[in-house]
């Protein structure tokens, strides 16, 4: 097949969204994400339960991608899966679905690392995206990682810094559920801090040298202060919501900031991305532009359909990695820990 024809097929299934999508030479054909309800009722996700749910999801997921796109499975070059890091259950039915769509097409399989995409994301083609260029930085913010990577091309990364305890996605998610917003809680606080003011409450930013982060000290920090106030005033929650949350967002945001402010005085680099789920957060979107005239960054936001979970960021890991022929063998096992 011509390399101008490249059209990937790649599915993702590592924790608790199956997605599905197909690319044309660099380009998002489809992009399909069902995400899984069921875990809301839980505060949480269930592992066994989102195994269950992918399996039942995975094929309309892809066939809805492929008839989305227009394409036809004989059109396909290769299959591109995530291999890890997530939860083992998971990985296993998006691997051995395109472990056999692949042989059963007798095109290549091509495995890729969920981390390095939410990086790659950045290289799909799209209109009025620029691309970074070699090395820069980016900073992974989900509900699963926090880390900070020099990237040095498409296969080289170096993790710079990284969560010696909770992910920040947690953060946002456990002290969502103290105020009882439900699950996942970041987006409901991204909201409600909009209305609030962040400087109401102040929470103390956790001490963790060079460039690790550490949150479960702010996620206590948060618990004994509403603790404190709901037994001082019952209704404390419900009458200073909005600047509850905004205060939480304001401290958060603080933190990683002044981590990327570390990473990019060490490294002296100053072309700086963001990619995971935490970076739909529109004060992070706004702190990383501010920080263009204020520390002379020049930063790469991600559109907000390739910041949760997807298959186009694995899509697009598919595609530079048929370039290159890194294919996976047939025997390749899904990782649940795996390393960028
Ligand atoms: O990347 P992702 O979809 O899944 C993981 O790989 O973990 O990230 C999910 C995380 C959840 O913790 C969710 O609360 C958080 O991303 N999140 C947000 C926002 N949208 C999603 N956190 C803050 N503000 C948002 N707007
Ligand atoms: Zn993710």
């Amino acid at each position: 097949m011509s390399l101008q024809n490249i059209y990937i097929l790649a599915i993702e299934s590592s924790c608790d969204d199956t997605a599905a999508a197909v690319m044309h030479n660099g380009k998002v054909l489809s992009n399909i994400v069902a995400s899984q309800k069921i875990h809301e009722e839980y505060g949480g996700v269930v592992p066994e339960l989102a195994s269950r749910a992918h399996q039942q999801n995975i094929v309309p997921v892809v066939d809805q991608a492929l008839k989305k796109a227009e394409v036809n499975k004989s059109q396909l070059s290769a299959i591109a899966f995530t291999r890890g890091p997530g939860l083992m259950g998971s990985l296993l039915v998006g691997t051995s679905f395109a472990k056999s769509l692949a042989y059963g097409l007798g095109i290549p399989l091509i495995d890729v690392n969920h981390m390095q995409a939410h990086i790659l994301a950045h290289f799909i083609e799209e209109d009025d995206f620029e691309k970074p260029p070699f090395p820069f930085l980016a900073m992974t913010i989900s509900g699963g990682h926090t880390q900070i990577v020099k990237v040095k091309s498409y296969s080289e990364m170096d993790v710079i810094g990284e969560t010696i305890d909770d992910a920040v996605g947690e953060a946002f998610d456990k002290s969502g559920k103290l105020l009882g917003l439900g699950y996942p809680a970041g987006p409901a606080i991204d909201k409600l801090a909009k209305l609030g003011n962040p400087k109401t409450f102040k929470f103390t930013k956790p001490k963790v040298s060079g460039l690790n982060f550490s949150f479960s000290g702010l996620k206590t920090a948060i618990l004994y202060f509403i603790q404190k106030q709901v037994k001082a005033n019952p209704n404390f929650i419900e009458e200073n919501l909005n600047d509850i949350c905004a205060s939480i967002q304001y401290t958060i945001i603080g933190i990683l900031i002044d981590k990327l402010k570390l990473a990019s005085k060490e490294t002296g680099i100053k072309h700086i991305a963001i990619g995971g789920g935490v970076s739909a957060n529109t004060g992070i979107r706004q702190a990383l532009r501010d920080g263009e005239h204020k520390f002379g960054w020049i930063t790469y936001i991600p559109k907000f359909e390739y910041t949760t979970d997807n298959a186009a960021m694995i899509a697009i890991v598919g595609h530079l990695k048929y370039l290159d022929g890194a294919y996976a063998e047939q025997n390749v096992m899904a990782s649940s820990r795996l390393k960028i």
